[in-house]
């Protein structure tokens, strides 16, 4: 790779995700050394104006309401997917054949069977894929991991997680594409998806499920505000006790309705010699207990990031002053284009996309069927 070689971006989509993925790809050159210059070419949305206005926005050269031109854009090296769930599929499968390297929000599909068609079409093609588990980039995830993988807590013995936010706990929120039984499901495909992630991240492969979904909130207004109401078939709350590969058991909890929660997503993992508990609102922060601390001593330490928990210090040279959510999705560009360089980075790539929808899929059969579910894959 030489020193000036460049990586043209192409962002779909310009809205809460497209924004973030372009300030990441923005900022990840400022705040690490790349192996390549990333260009913010093209940016498409639905019409011309709004993909004008968004690139204007946010420094991008050129603009396009057809996404296709931007995938026939010979110039495009990576192409950013940042469009509702049903869409994945169709633009990543164009990409892969046009021969682009692709980053797509999560949920990766719909199904895990479109997933699969996805994983198997880059996996042939030789290109390099991302799926969007910005909460994995944690240097927090990364030393609880270290920890669990160290056996400084023993055997992990219990995994509890939960995602839980209230963006749709008012009953008069409208109609969105999350609730559009074809995107793939409800709280579980569009949140429950980052704490699966999260768990297999730190614990492991789940094997068996045993699952229940609820919704809560029967029907929403198509506008706010307007009389016309649709009944909602997607899930607003899913609950699953999961079994671990390695004989860890667990629970796990999507909850789009958690009324007063932004930004819950937590876990505690018990092992036979320490824990550890987090929470996403105060990301920043690992608490860990061990037993060997001295009798009338234990209880759980709170550990604040700092340069110590790379890639924290190529933010801020100080501990305990933070990081934040942009934070993690440019740590995940930057692991993503290391990886175009052909380096090692273990990043979230479309196989891991496809096991979590493995995950997720078992779930909702396990619910719809009332009885333990293994899961495929
Ligand atoms: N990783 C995360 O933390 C995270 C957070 C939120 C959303 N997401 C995922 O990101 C994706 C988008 O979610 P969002 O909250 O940004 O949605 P959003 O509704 O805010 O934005 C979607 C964007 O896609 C554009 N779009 C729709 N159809 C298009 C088309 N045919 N061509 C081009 N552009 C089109 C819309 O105009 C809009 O700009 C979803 O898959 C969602 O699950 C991930």
């Amino acid at each position: 790779m030489t020193e000036d070689a460049e990586l043209a971006l192409g962002l779909i989509g310009s809205g809460f995700m497209g924004r973030t993925h372009a300030f990441a790809f923005a900022n990840v050159g400022r705040v690490f050394t790349l192996p390549f210059n990333v260009v913010p070419e093209l940016l498409a949305d639905v019409t011309e104006a709004d993909a004008a206005r968004a690139a204007k926005a946010l420094g991008f050269h050129r603009a396009t309401g057809d996404w296709r031109s931007l995938i026939a854009d010979p110039r495009i090296g990576i192409v950013a997917i940042t469009t509702p769930n049903t869409l994945h599929r169709e633009m990543a499968l164009a990409a892969i054949a046009a021969g682009k390297h692709v980053y797509c929000e999560k949920p990766l599909a719909p199904t895990a069977a479109d997933a699969r068609v996805m994983t198997a079409a880059a996996e042939r093609a030789g290109v390099v894929t991302g799926v969007g588990f910005n909460y994995l980039k944690n240097p927090m995830l990364a030393l609880a991991r270290e920890i669990i993988a160290s056996g400084e807590i023993g055997t992990v013995r219990s995994f509890q997680g939960i995602h839980a936010e209230d963006y749709m706990a008012d009953a008069e929120a409208p109609w969105s594409w999350r609730l559009d039984p074809a995107g793939g499901g409800g709280a579980l495909a569009d949140i429950g998806s980052h704490i699966i992630a999260t768990a297999r991240y730190l614990v492991g492969p789940i094997e068996r499920v045993l699952g229940d979904v609820v919704t809560a909130i029967p029907s929403r207004p198509m506008a706010r505000g307007s009389a016309e109401r649709r009944a909602v078939q997607v899930d607003d709350v899913a609950r699953a006790h999961v079994r671990f590969a390695n004989g860890a058991t667990g629970s796990l909890e999507a909850n789009w309705i958690a009324t007063g929660r932004k930004m819950r997503h937590d876990f505690e993992v018990s092992g036979s010699k320490g824990g550890l508990a987090f929470t996403q609102e105060r990301f920043n922060e690992l608490r860990l207990y061990r037993t060997d601390d001295p009798a009338g001593r234990r209880g759980f330490r709170t550990i604040f990031a700092g340069p110590e928990h790379p890639p924290y210090g190529a933010f801020c040279v100080a501990g305990g002053h933070q990081i934040g959510f942009n934070d993690l999705k440019t740590i995940e560009v930057y692991d993503l284009l290391r990886a175009i360089a052909g380096e090692t980075t273990g990043h979230a790539d479309f196989r891991e996309g496809l096991a979590v929808l493995e995950t997720t899929e078992a779930i909702y059969a396990s619910a719809r069927e009332g009885r333990w579910v293994r899961v495929s894959g």
